[in-house]
């Protein structure tokens, strides 16, 4: 698979999604970048498009699929770190109308565009056989997502994302103050449930543009990391 050219790229207002766009506009020769949200982005350049549209309505995707050929006939890879939490969302329906059904329809017009990559930031212990709903649905989404035809499917399972939100998440909040405590007992298997910072998953995400080779493949912490690194 050769360096991706056309990226579309879902959550780019989010902690993770707007590292992701920094480090795709900072890199000289980095992909152009096509990126749906539904508010205006704070920076701008000459390889990036936004298109602000209602992202919440499954009626307007025609449109924006038409909106995105428009721009260009082909795109290459999808990276998504879309999402919400329960509590923003007000109920597991509509989380799920975000995390599960927005994220499976944004890939299904990336598909549709032909791009053959796709990345997901999904989370640590996702399983669609879950009786967590959030890690449930967290798995059902990498299930989807695997199943809709794309060459190369990278599934980012990073733990406890540490970086400044403008949004309050007291429970995330209380988390990321014991990161310091609890990081170092999360030793072997557990180190997957370390928080890991946002722009590492970011980076990472960004690293796994030129990897090639088709399949499916899982990246927790450690692999996060490795990837950020190298
Ligand atoms: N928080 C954690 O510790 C943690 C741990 C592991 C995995 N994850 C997962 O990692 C991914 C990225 O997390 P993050 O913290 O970077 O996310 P975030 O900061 O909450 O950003 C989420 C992105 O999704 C967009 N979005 C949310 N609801 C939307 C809707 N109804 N319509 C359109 N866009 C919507 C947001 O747009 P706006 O800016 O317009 O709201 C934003 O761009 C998520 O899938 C999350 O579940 C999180």
């Amino acid at each position: 698979m050769s360096s991706p050219r056309r990226v579309l790229l879902a959550g780019a207002t989010g902690l993770v999604g707007a590292q992701v766009l920094d480090r795709l506009l900072a890199e000289p020769e980095g992909p152009w970048v096509l990126a749906p949200v539904r508010r205006p982005l704070a920076i701008e350049s000459r390889r990036l498009t936004p298109f602000v549209a209602d992202l919440a309505d499954p009626a307007q995707d025609a449109a924006l699929a038409d909106r995105l050929r428009a721009a260009t006939p082909v795109l290459d890879a999808f990276i998504c770190a879309l999402g919400t939490t329960i509590r923003r969302a007000g109920n597991r329906e509509a989380f799920l109308a975000v995390d599960r059904e927005l994220v499976l329809r944004l890939a299904a017009i990336a598909h549709g565009l032909g791009a053959r990559q796709a990345i997901l930031v999904s989370s640590v212990g996702a399983s669609a056989q879950s009786g967590n709903f959030y890690l449930r649905v967290k798995g059902e989404t990498e299930r989807a997502i695997s199943a809709l035809g794309f060459e190369r499917v990278d599934l980012l399972r990073p733990g406890l994302l540490l970086g400044d939100r403008e949004e309050s998440r007291p429970g995330e909040s209380i988390a990321k103050v014991l990161t310091p405590l609890t990081n170092p007992l999360l030793r072997g298997p557990l180190q997957r449930y370390r928080g890991i910072a946002a722009d590492d998953v970011a980076a990472a995400a960004v690293a796994l543009l030129d990897q090639a080779g088709p399949g499916r493949f899982v990246h927790e912490n450690a692999g996060l990391l490795a990837l950020a690194r190298a």
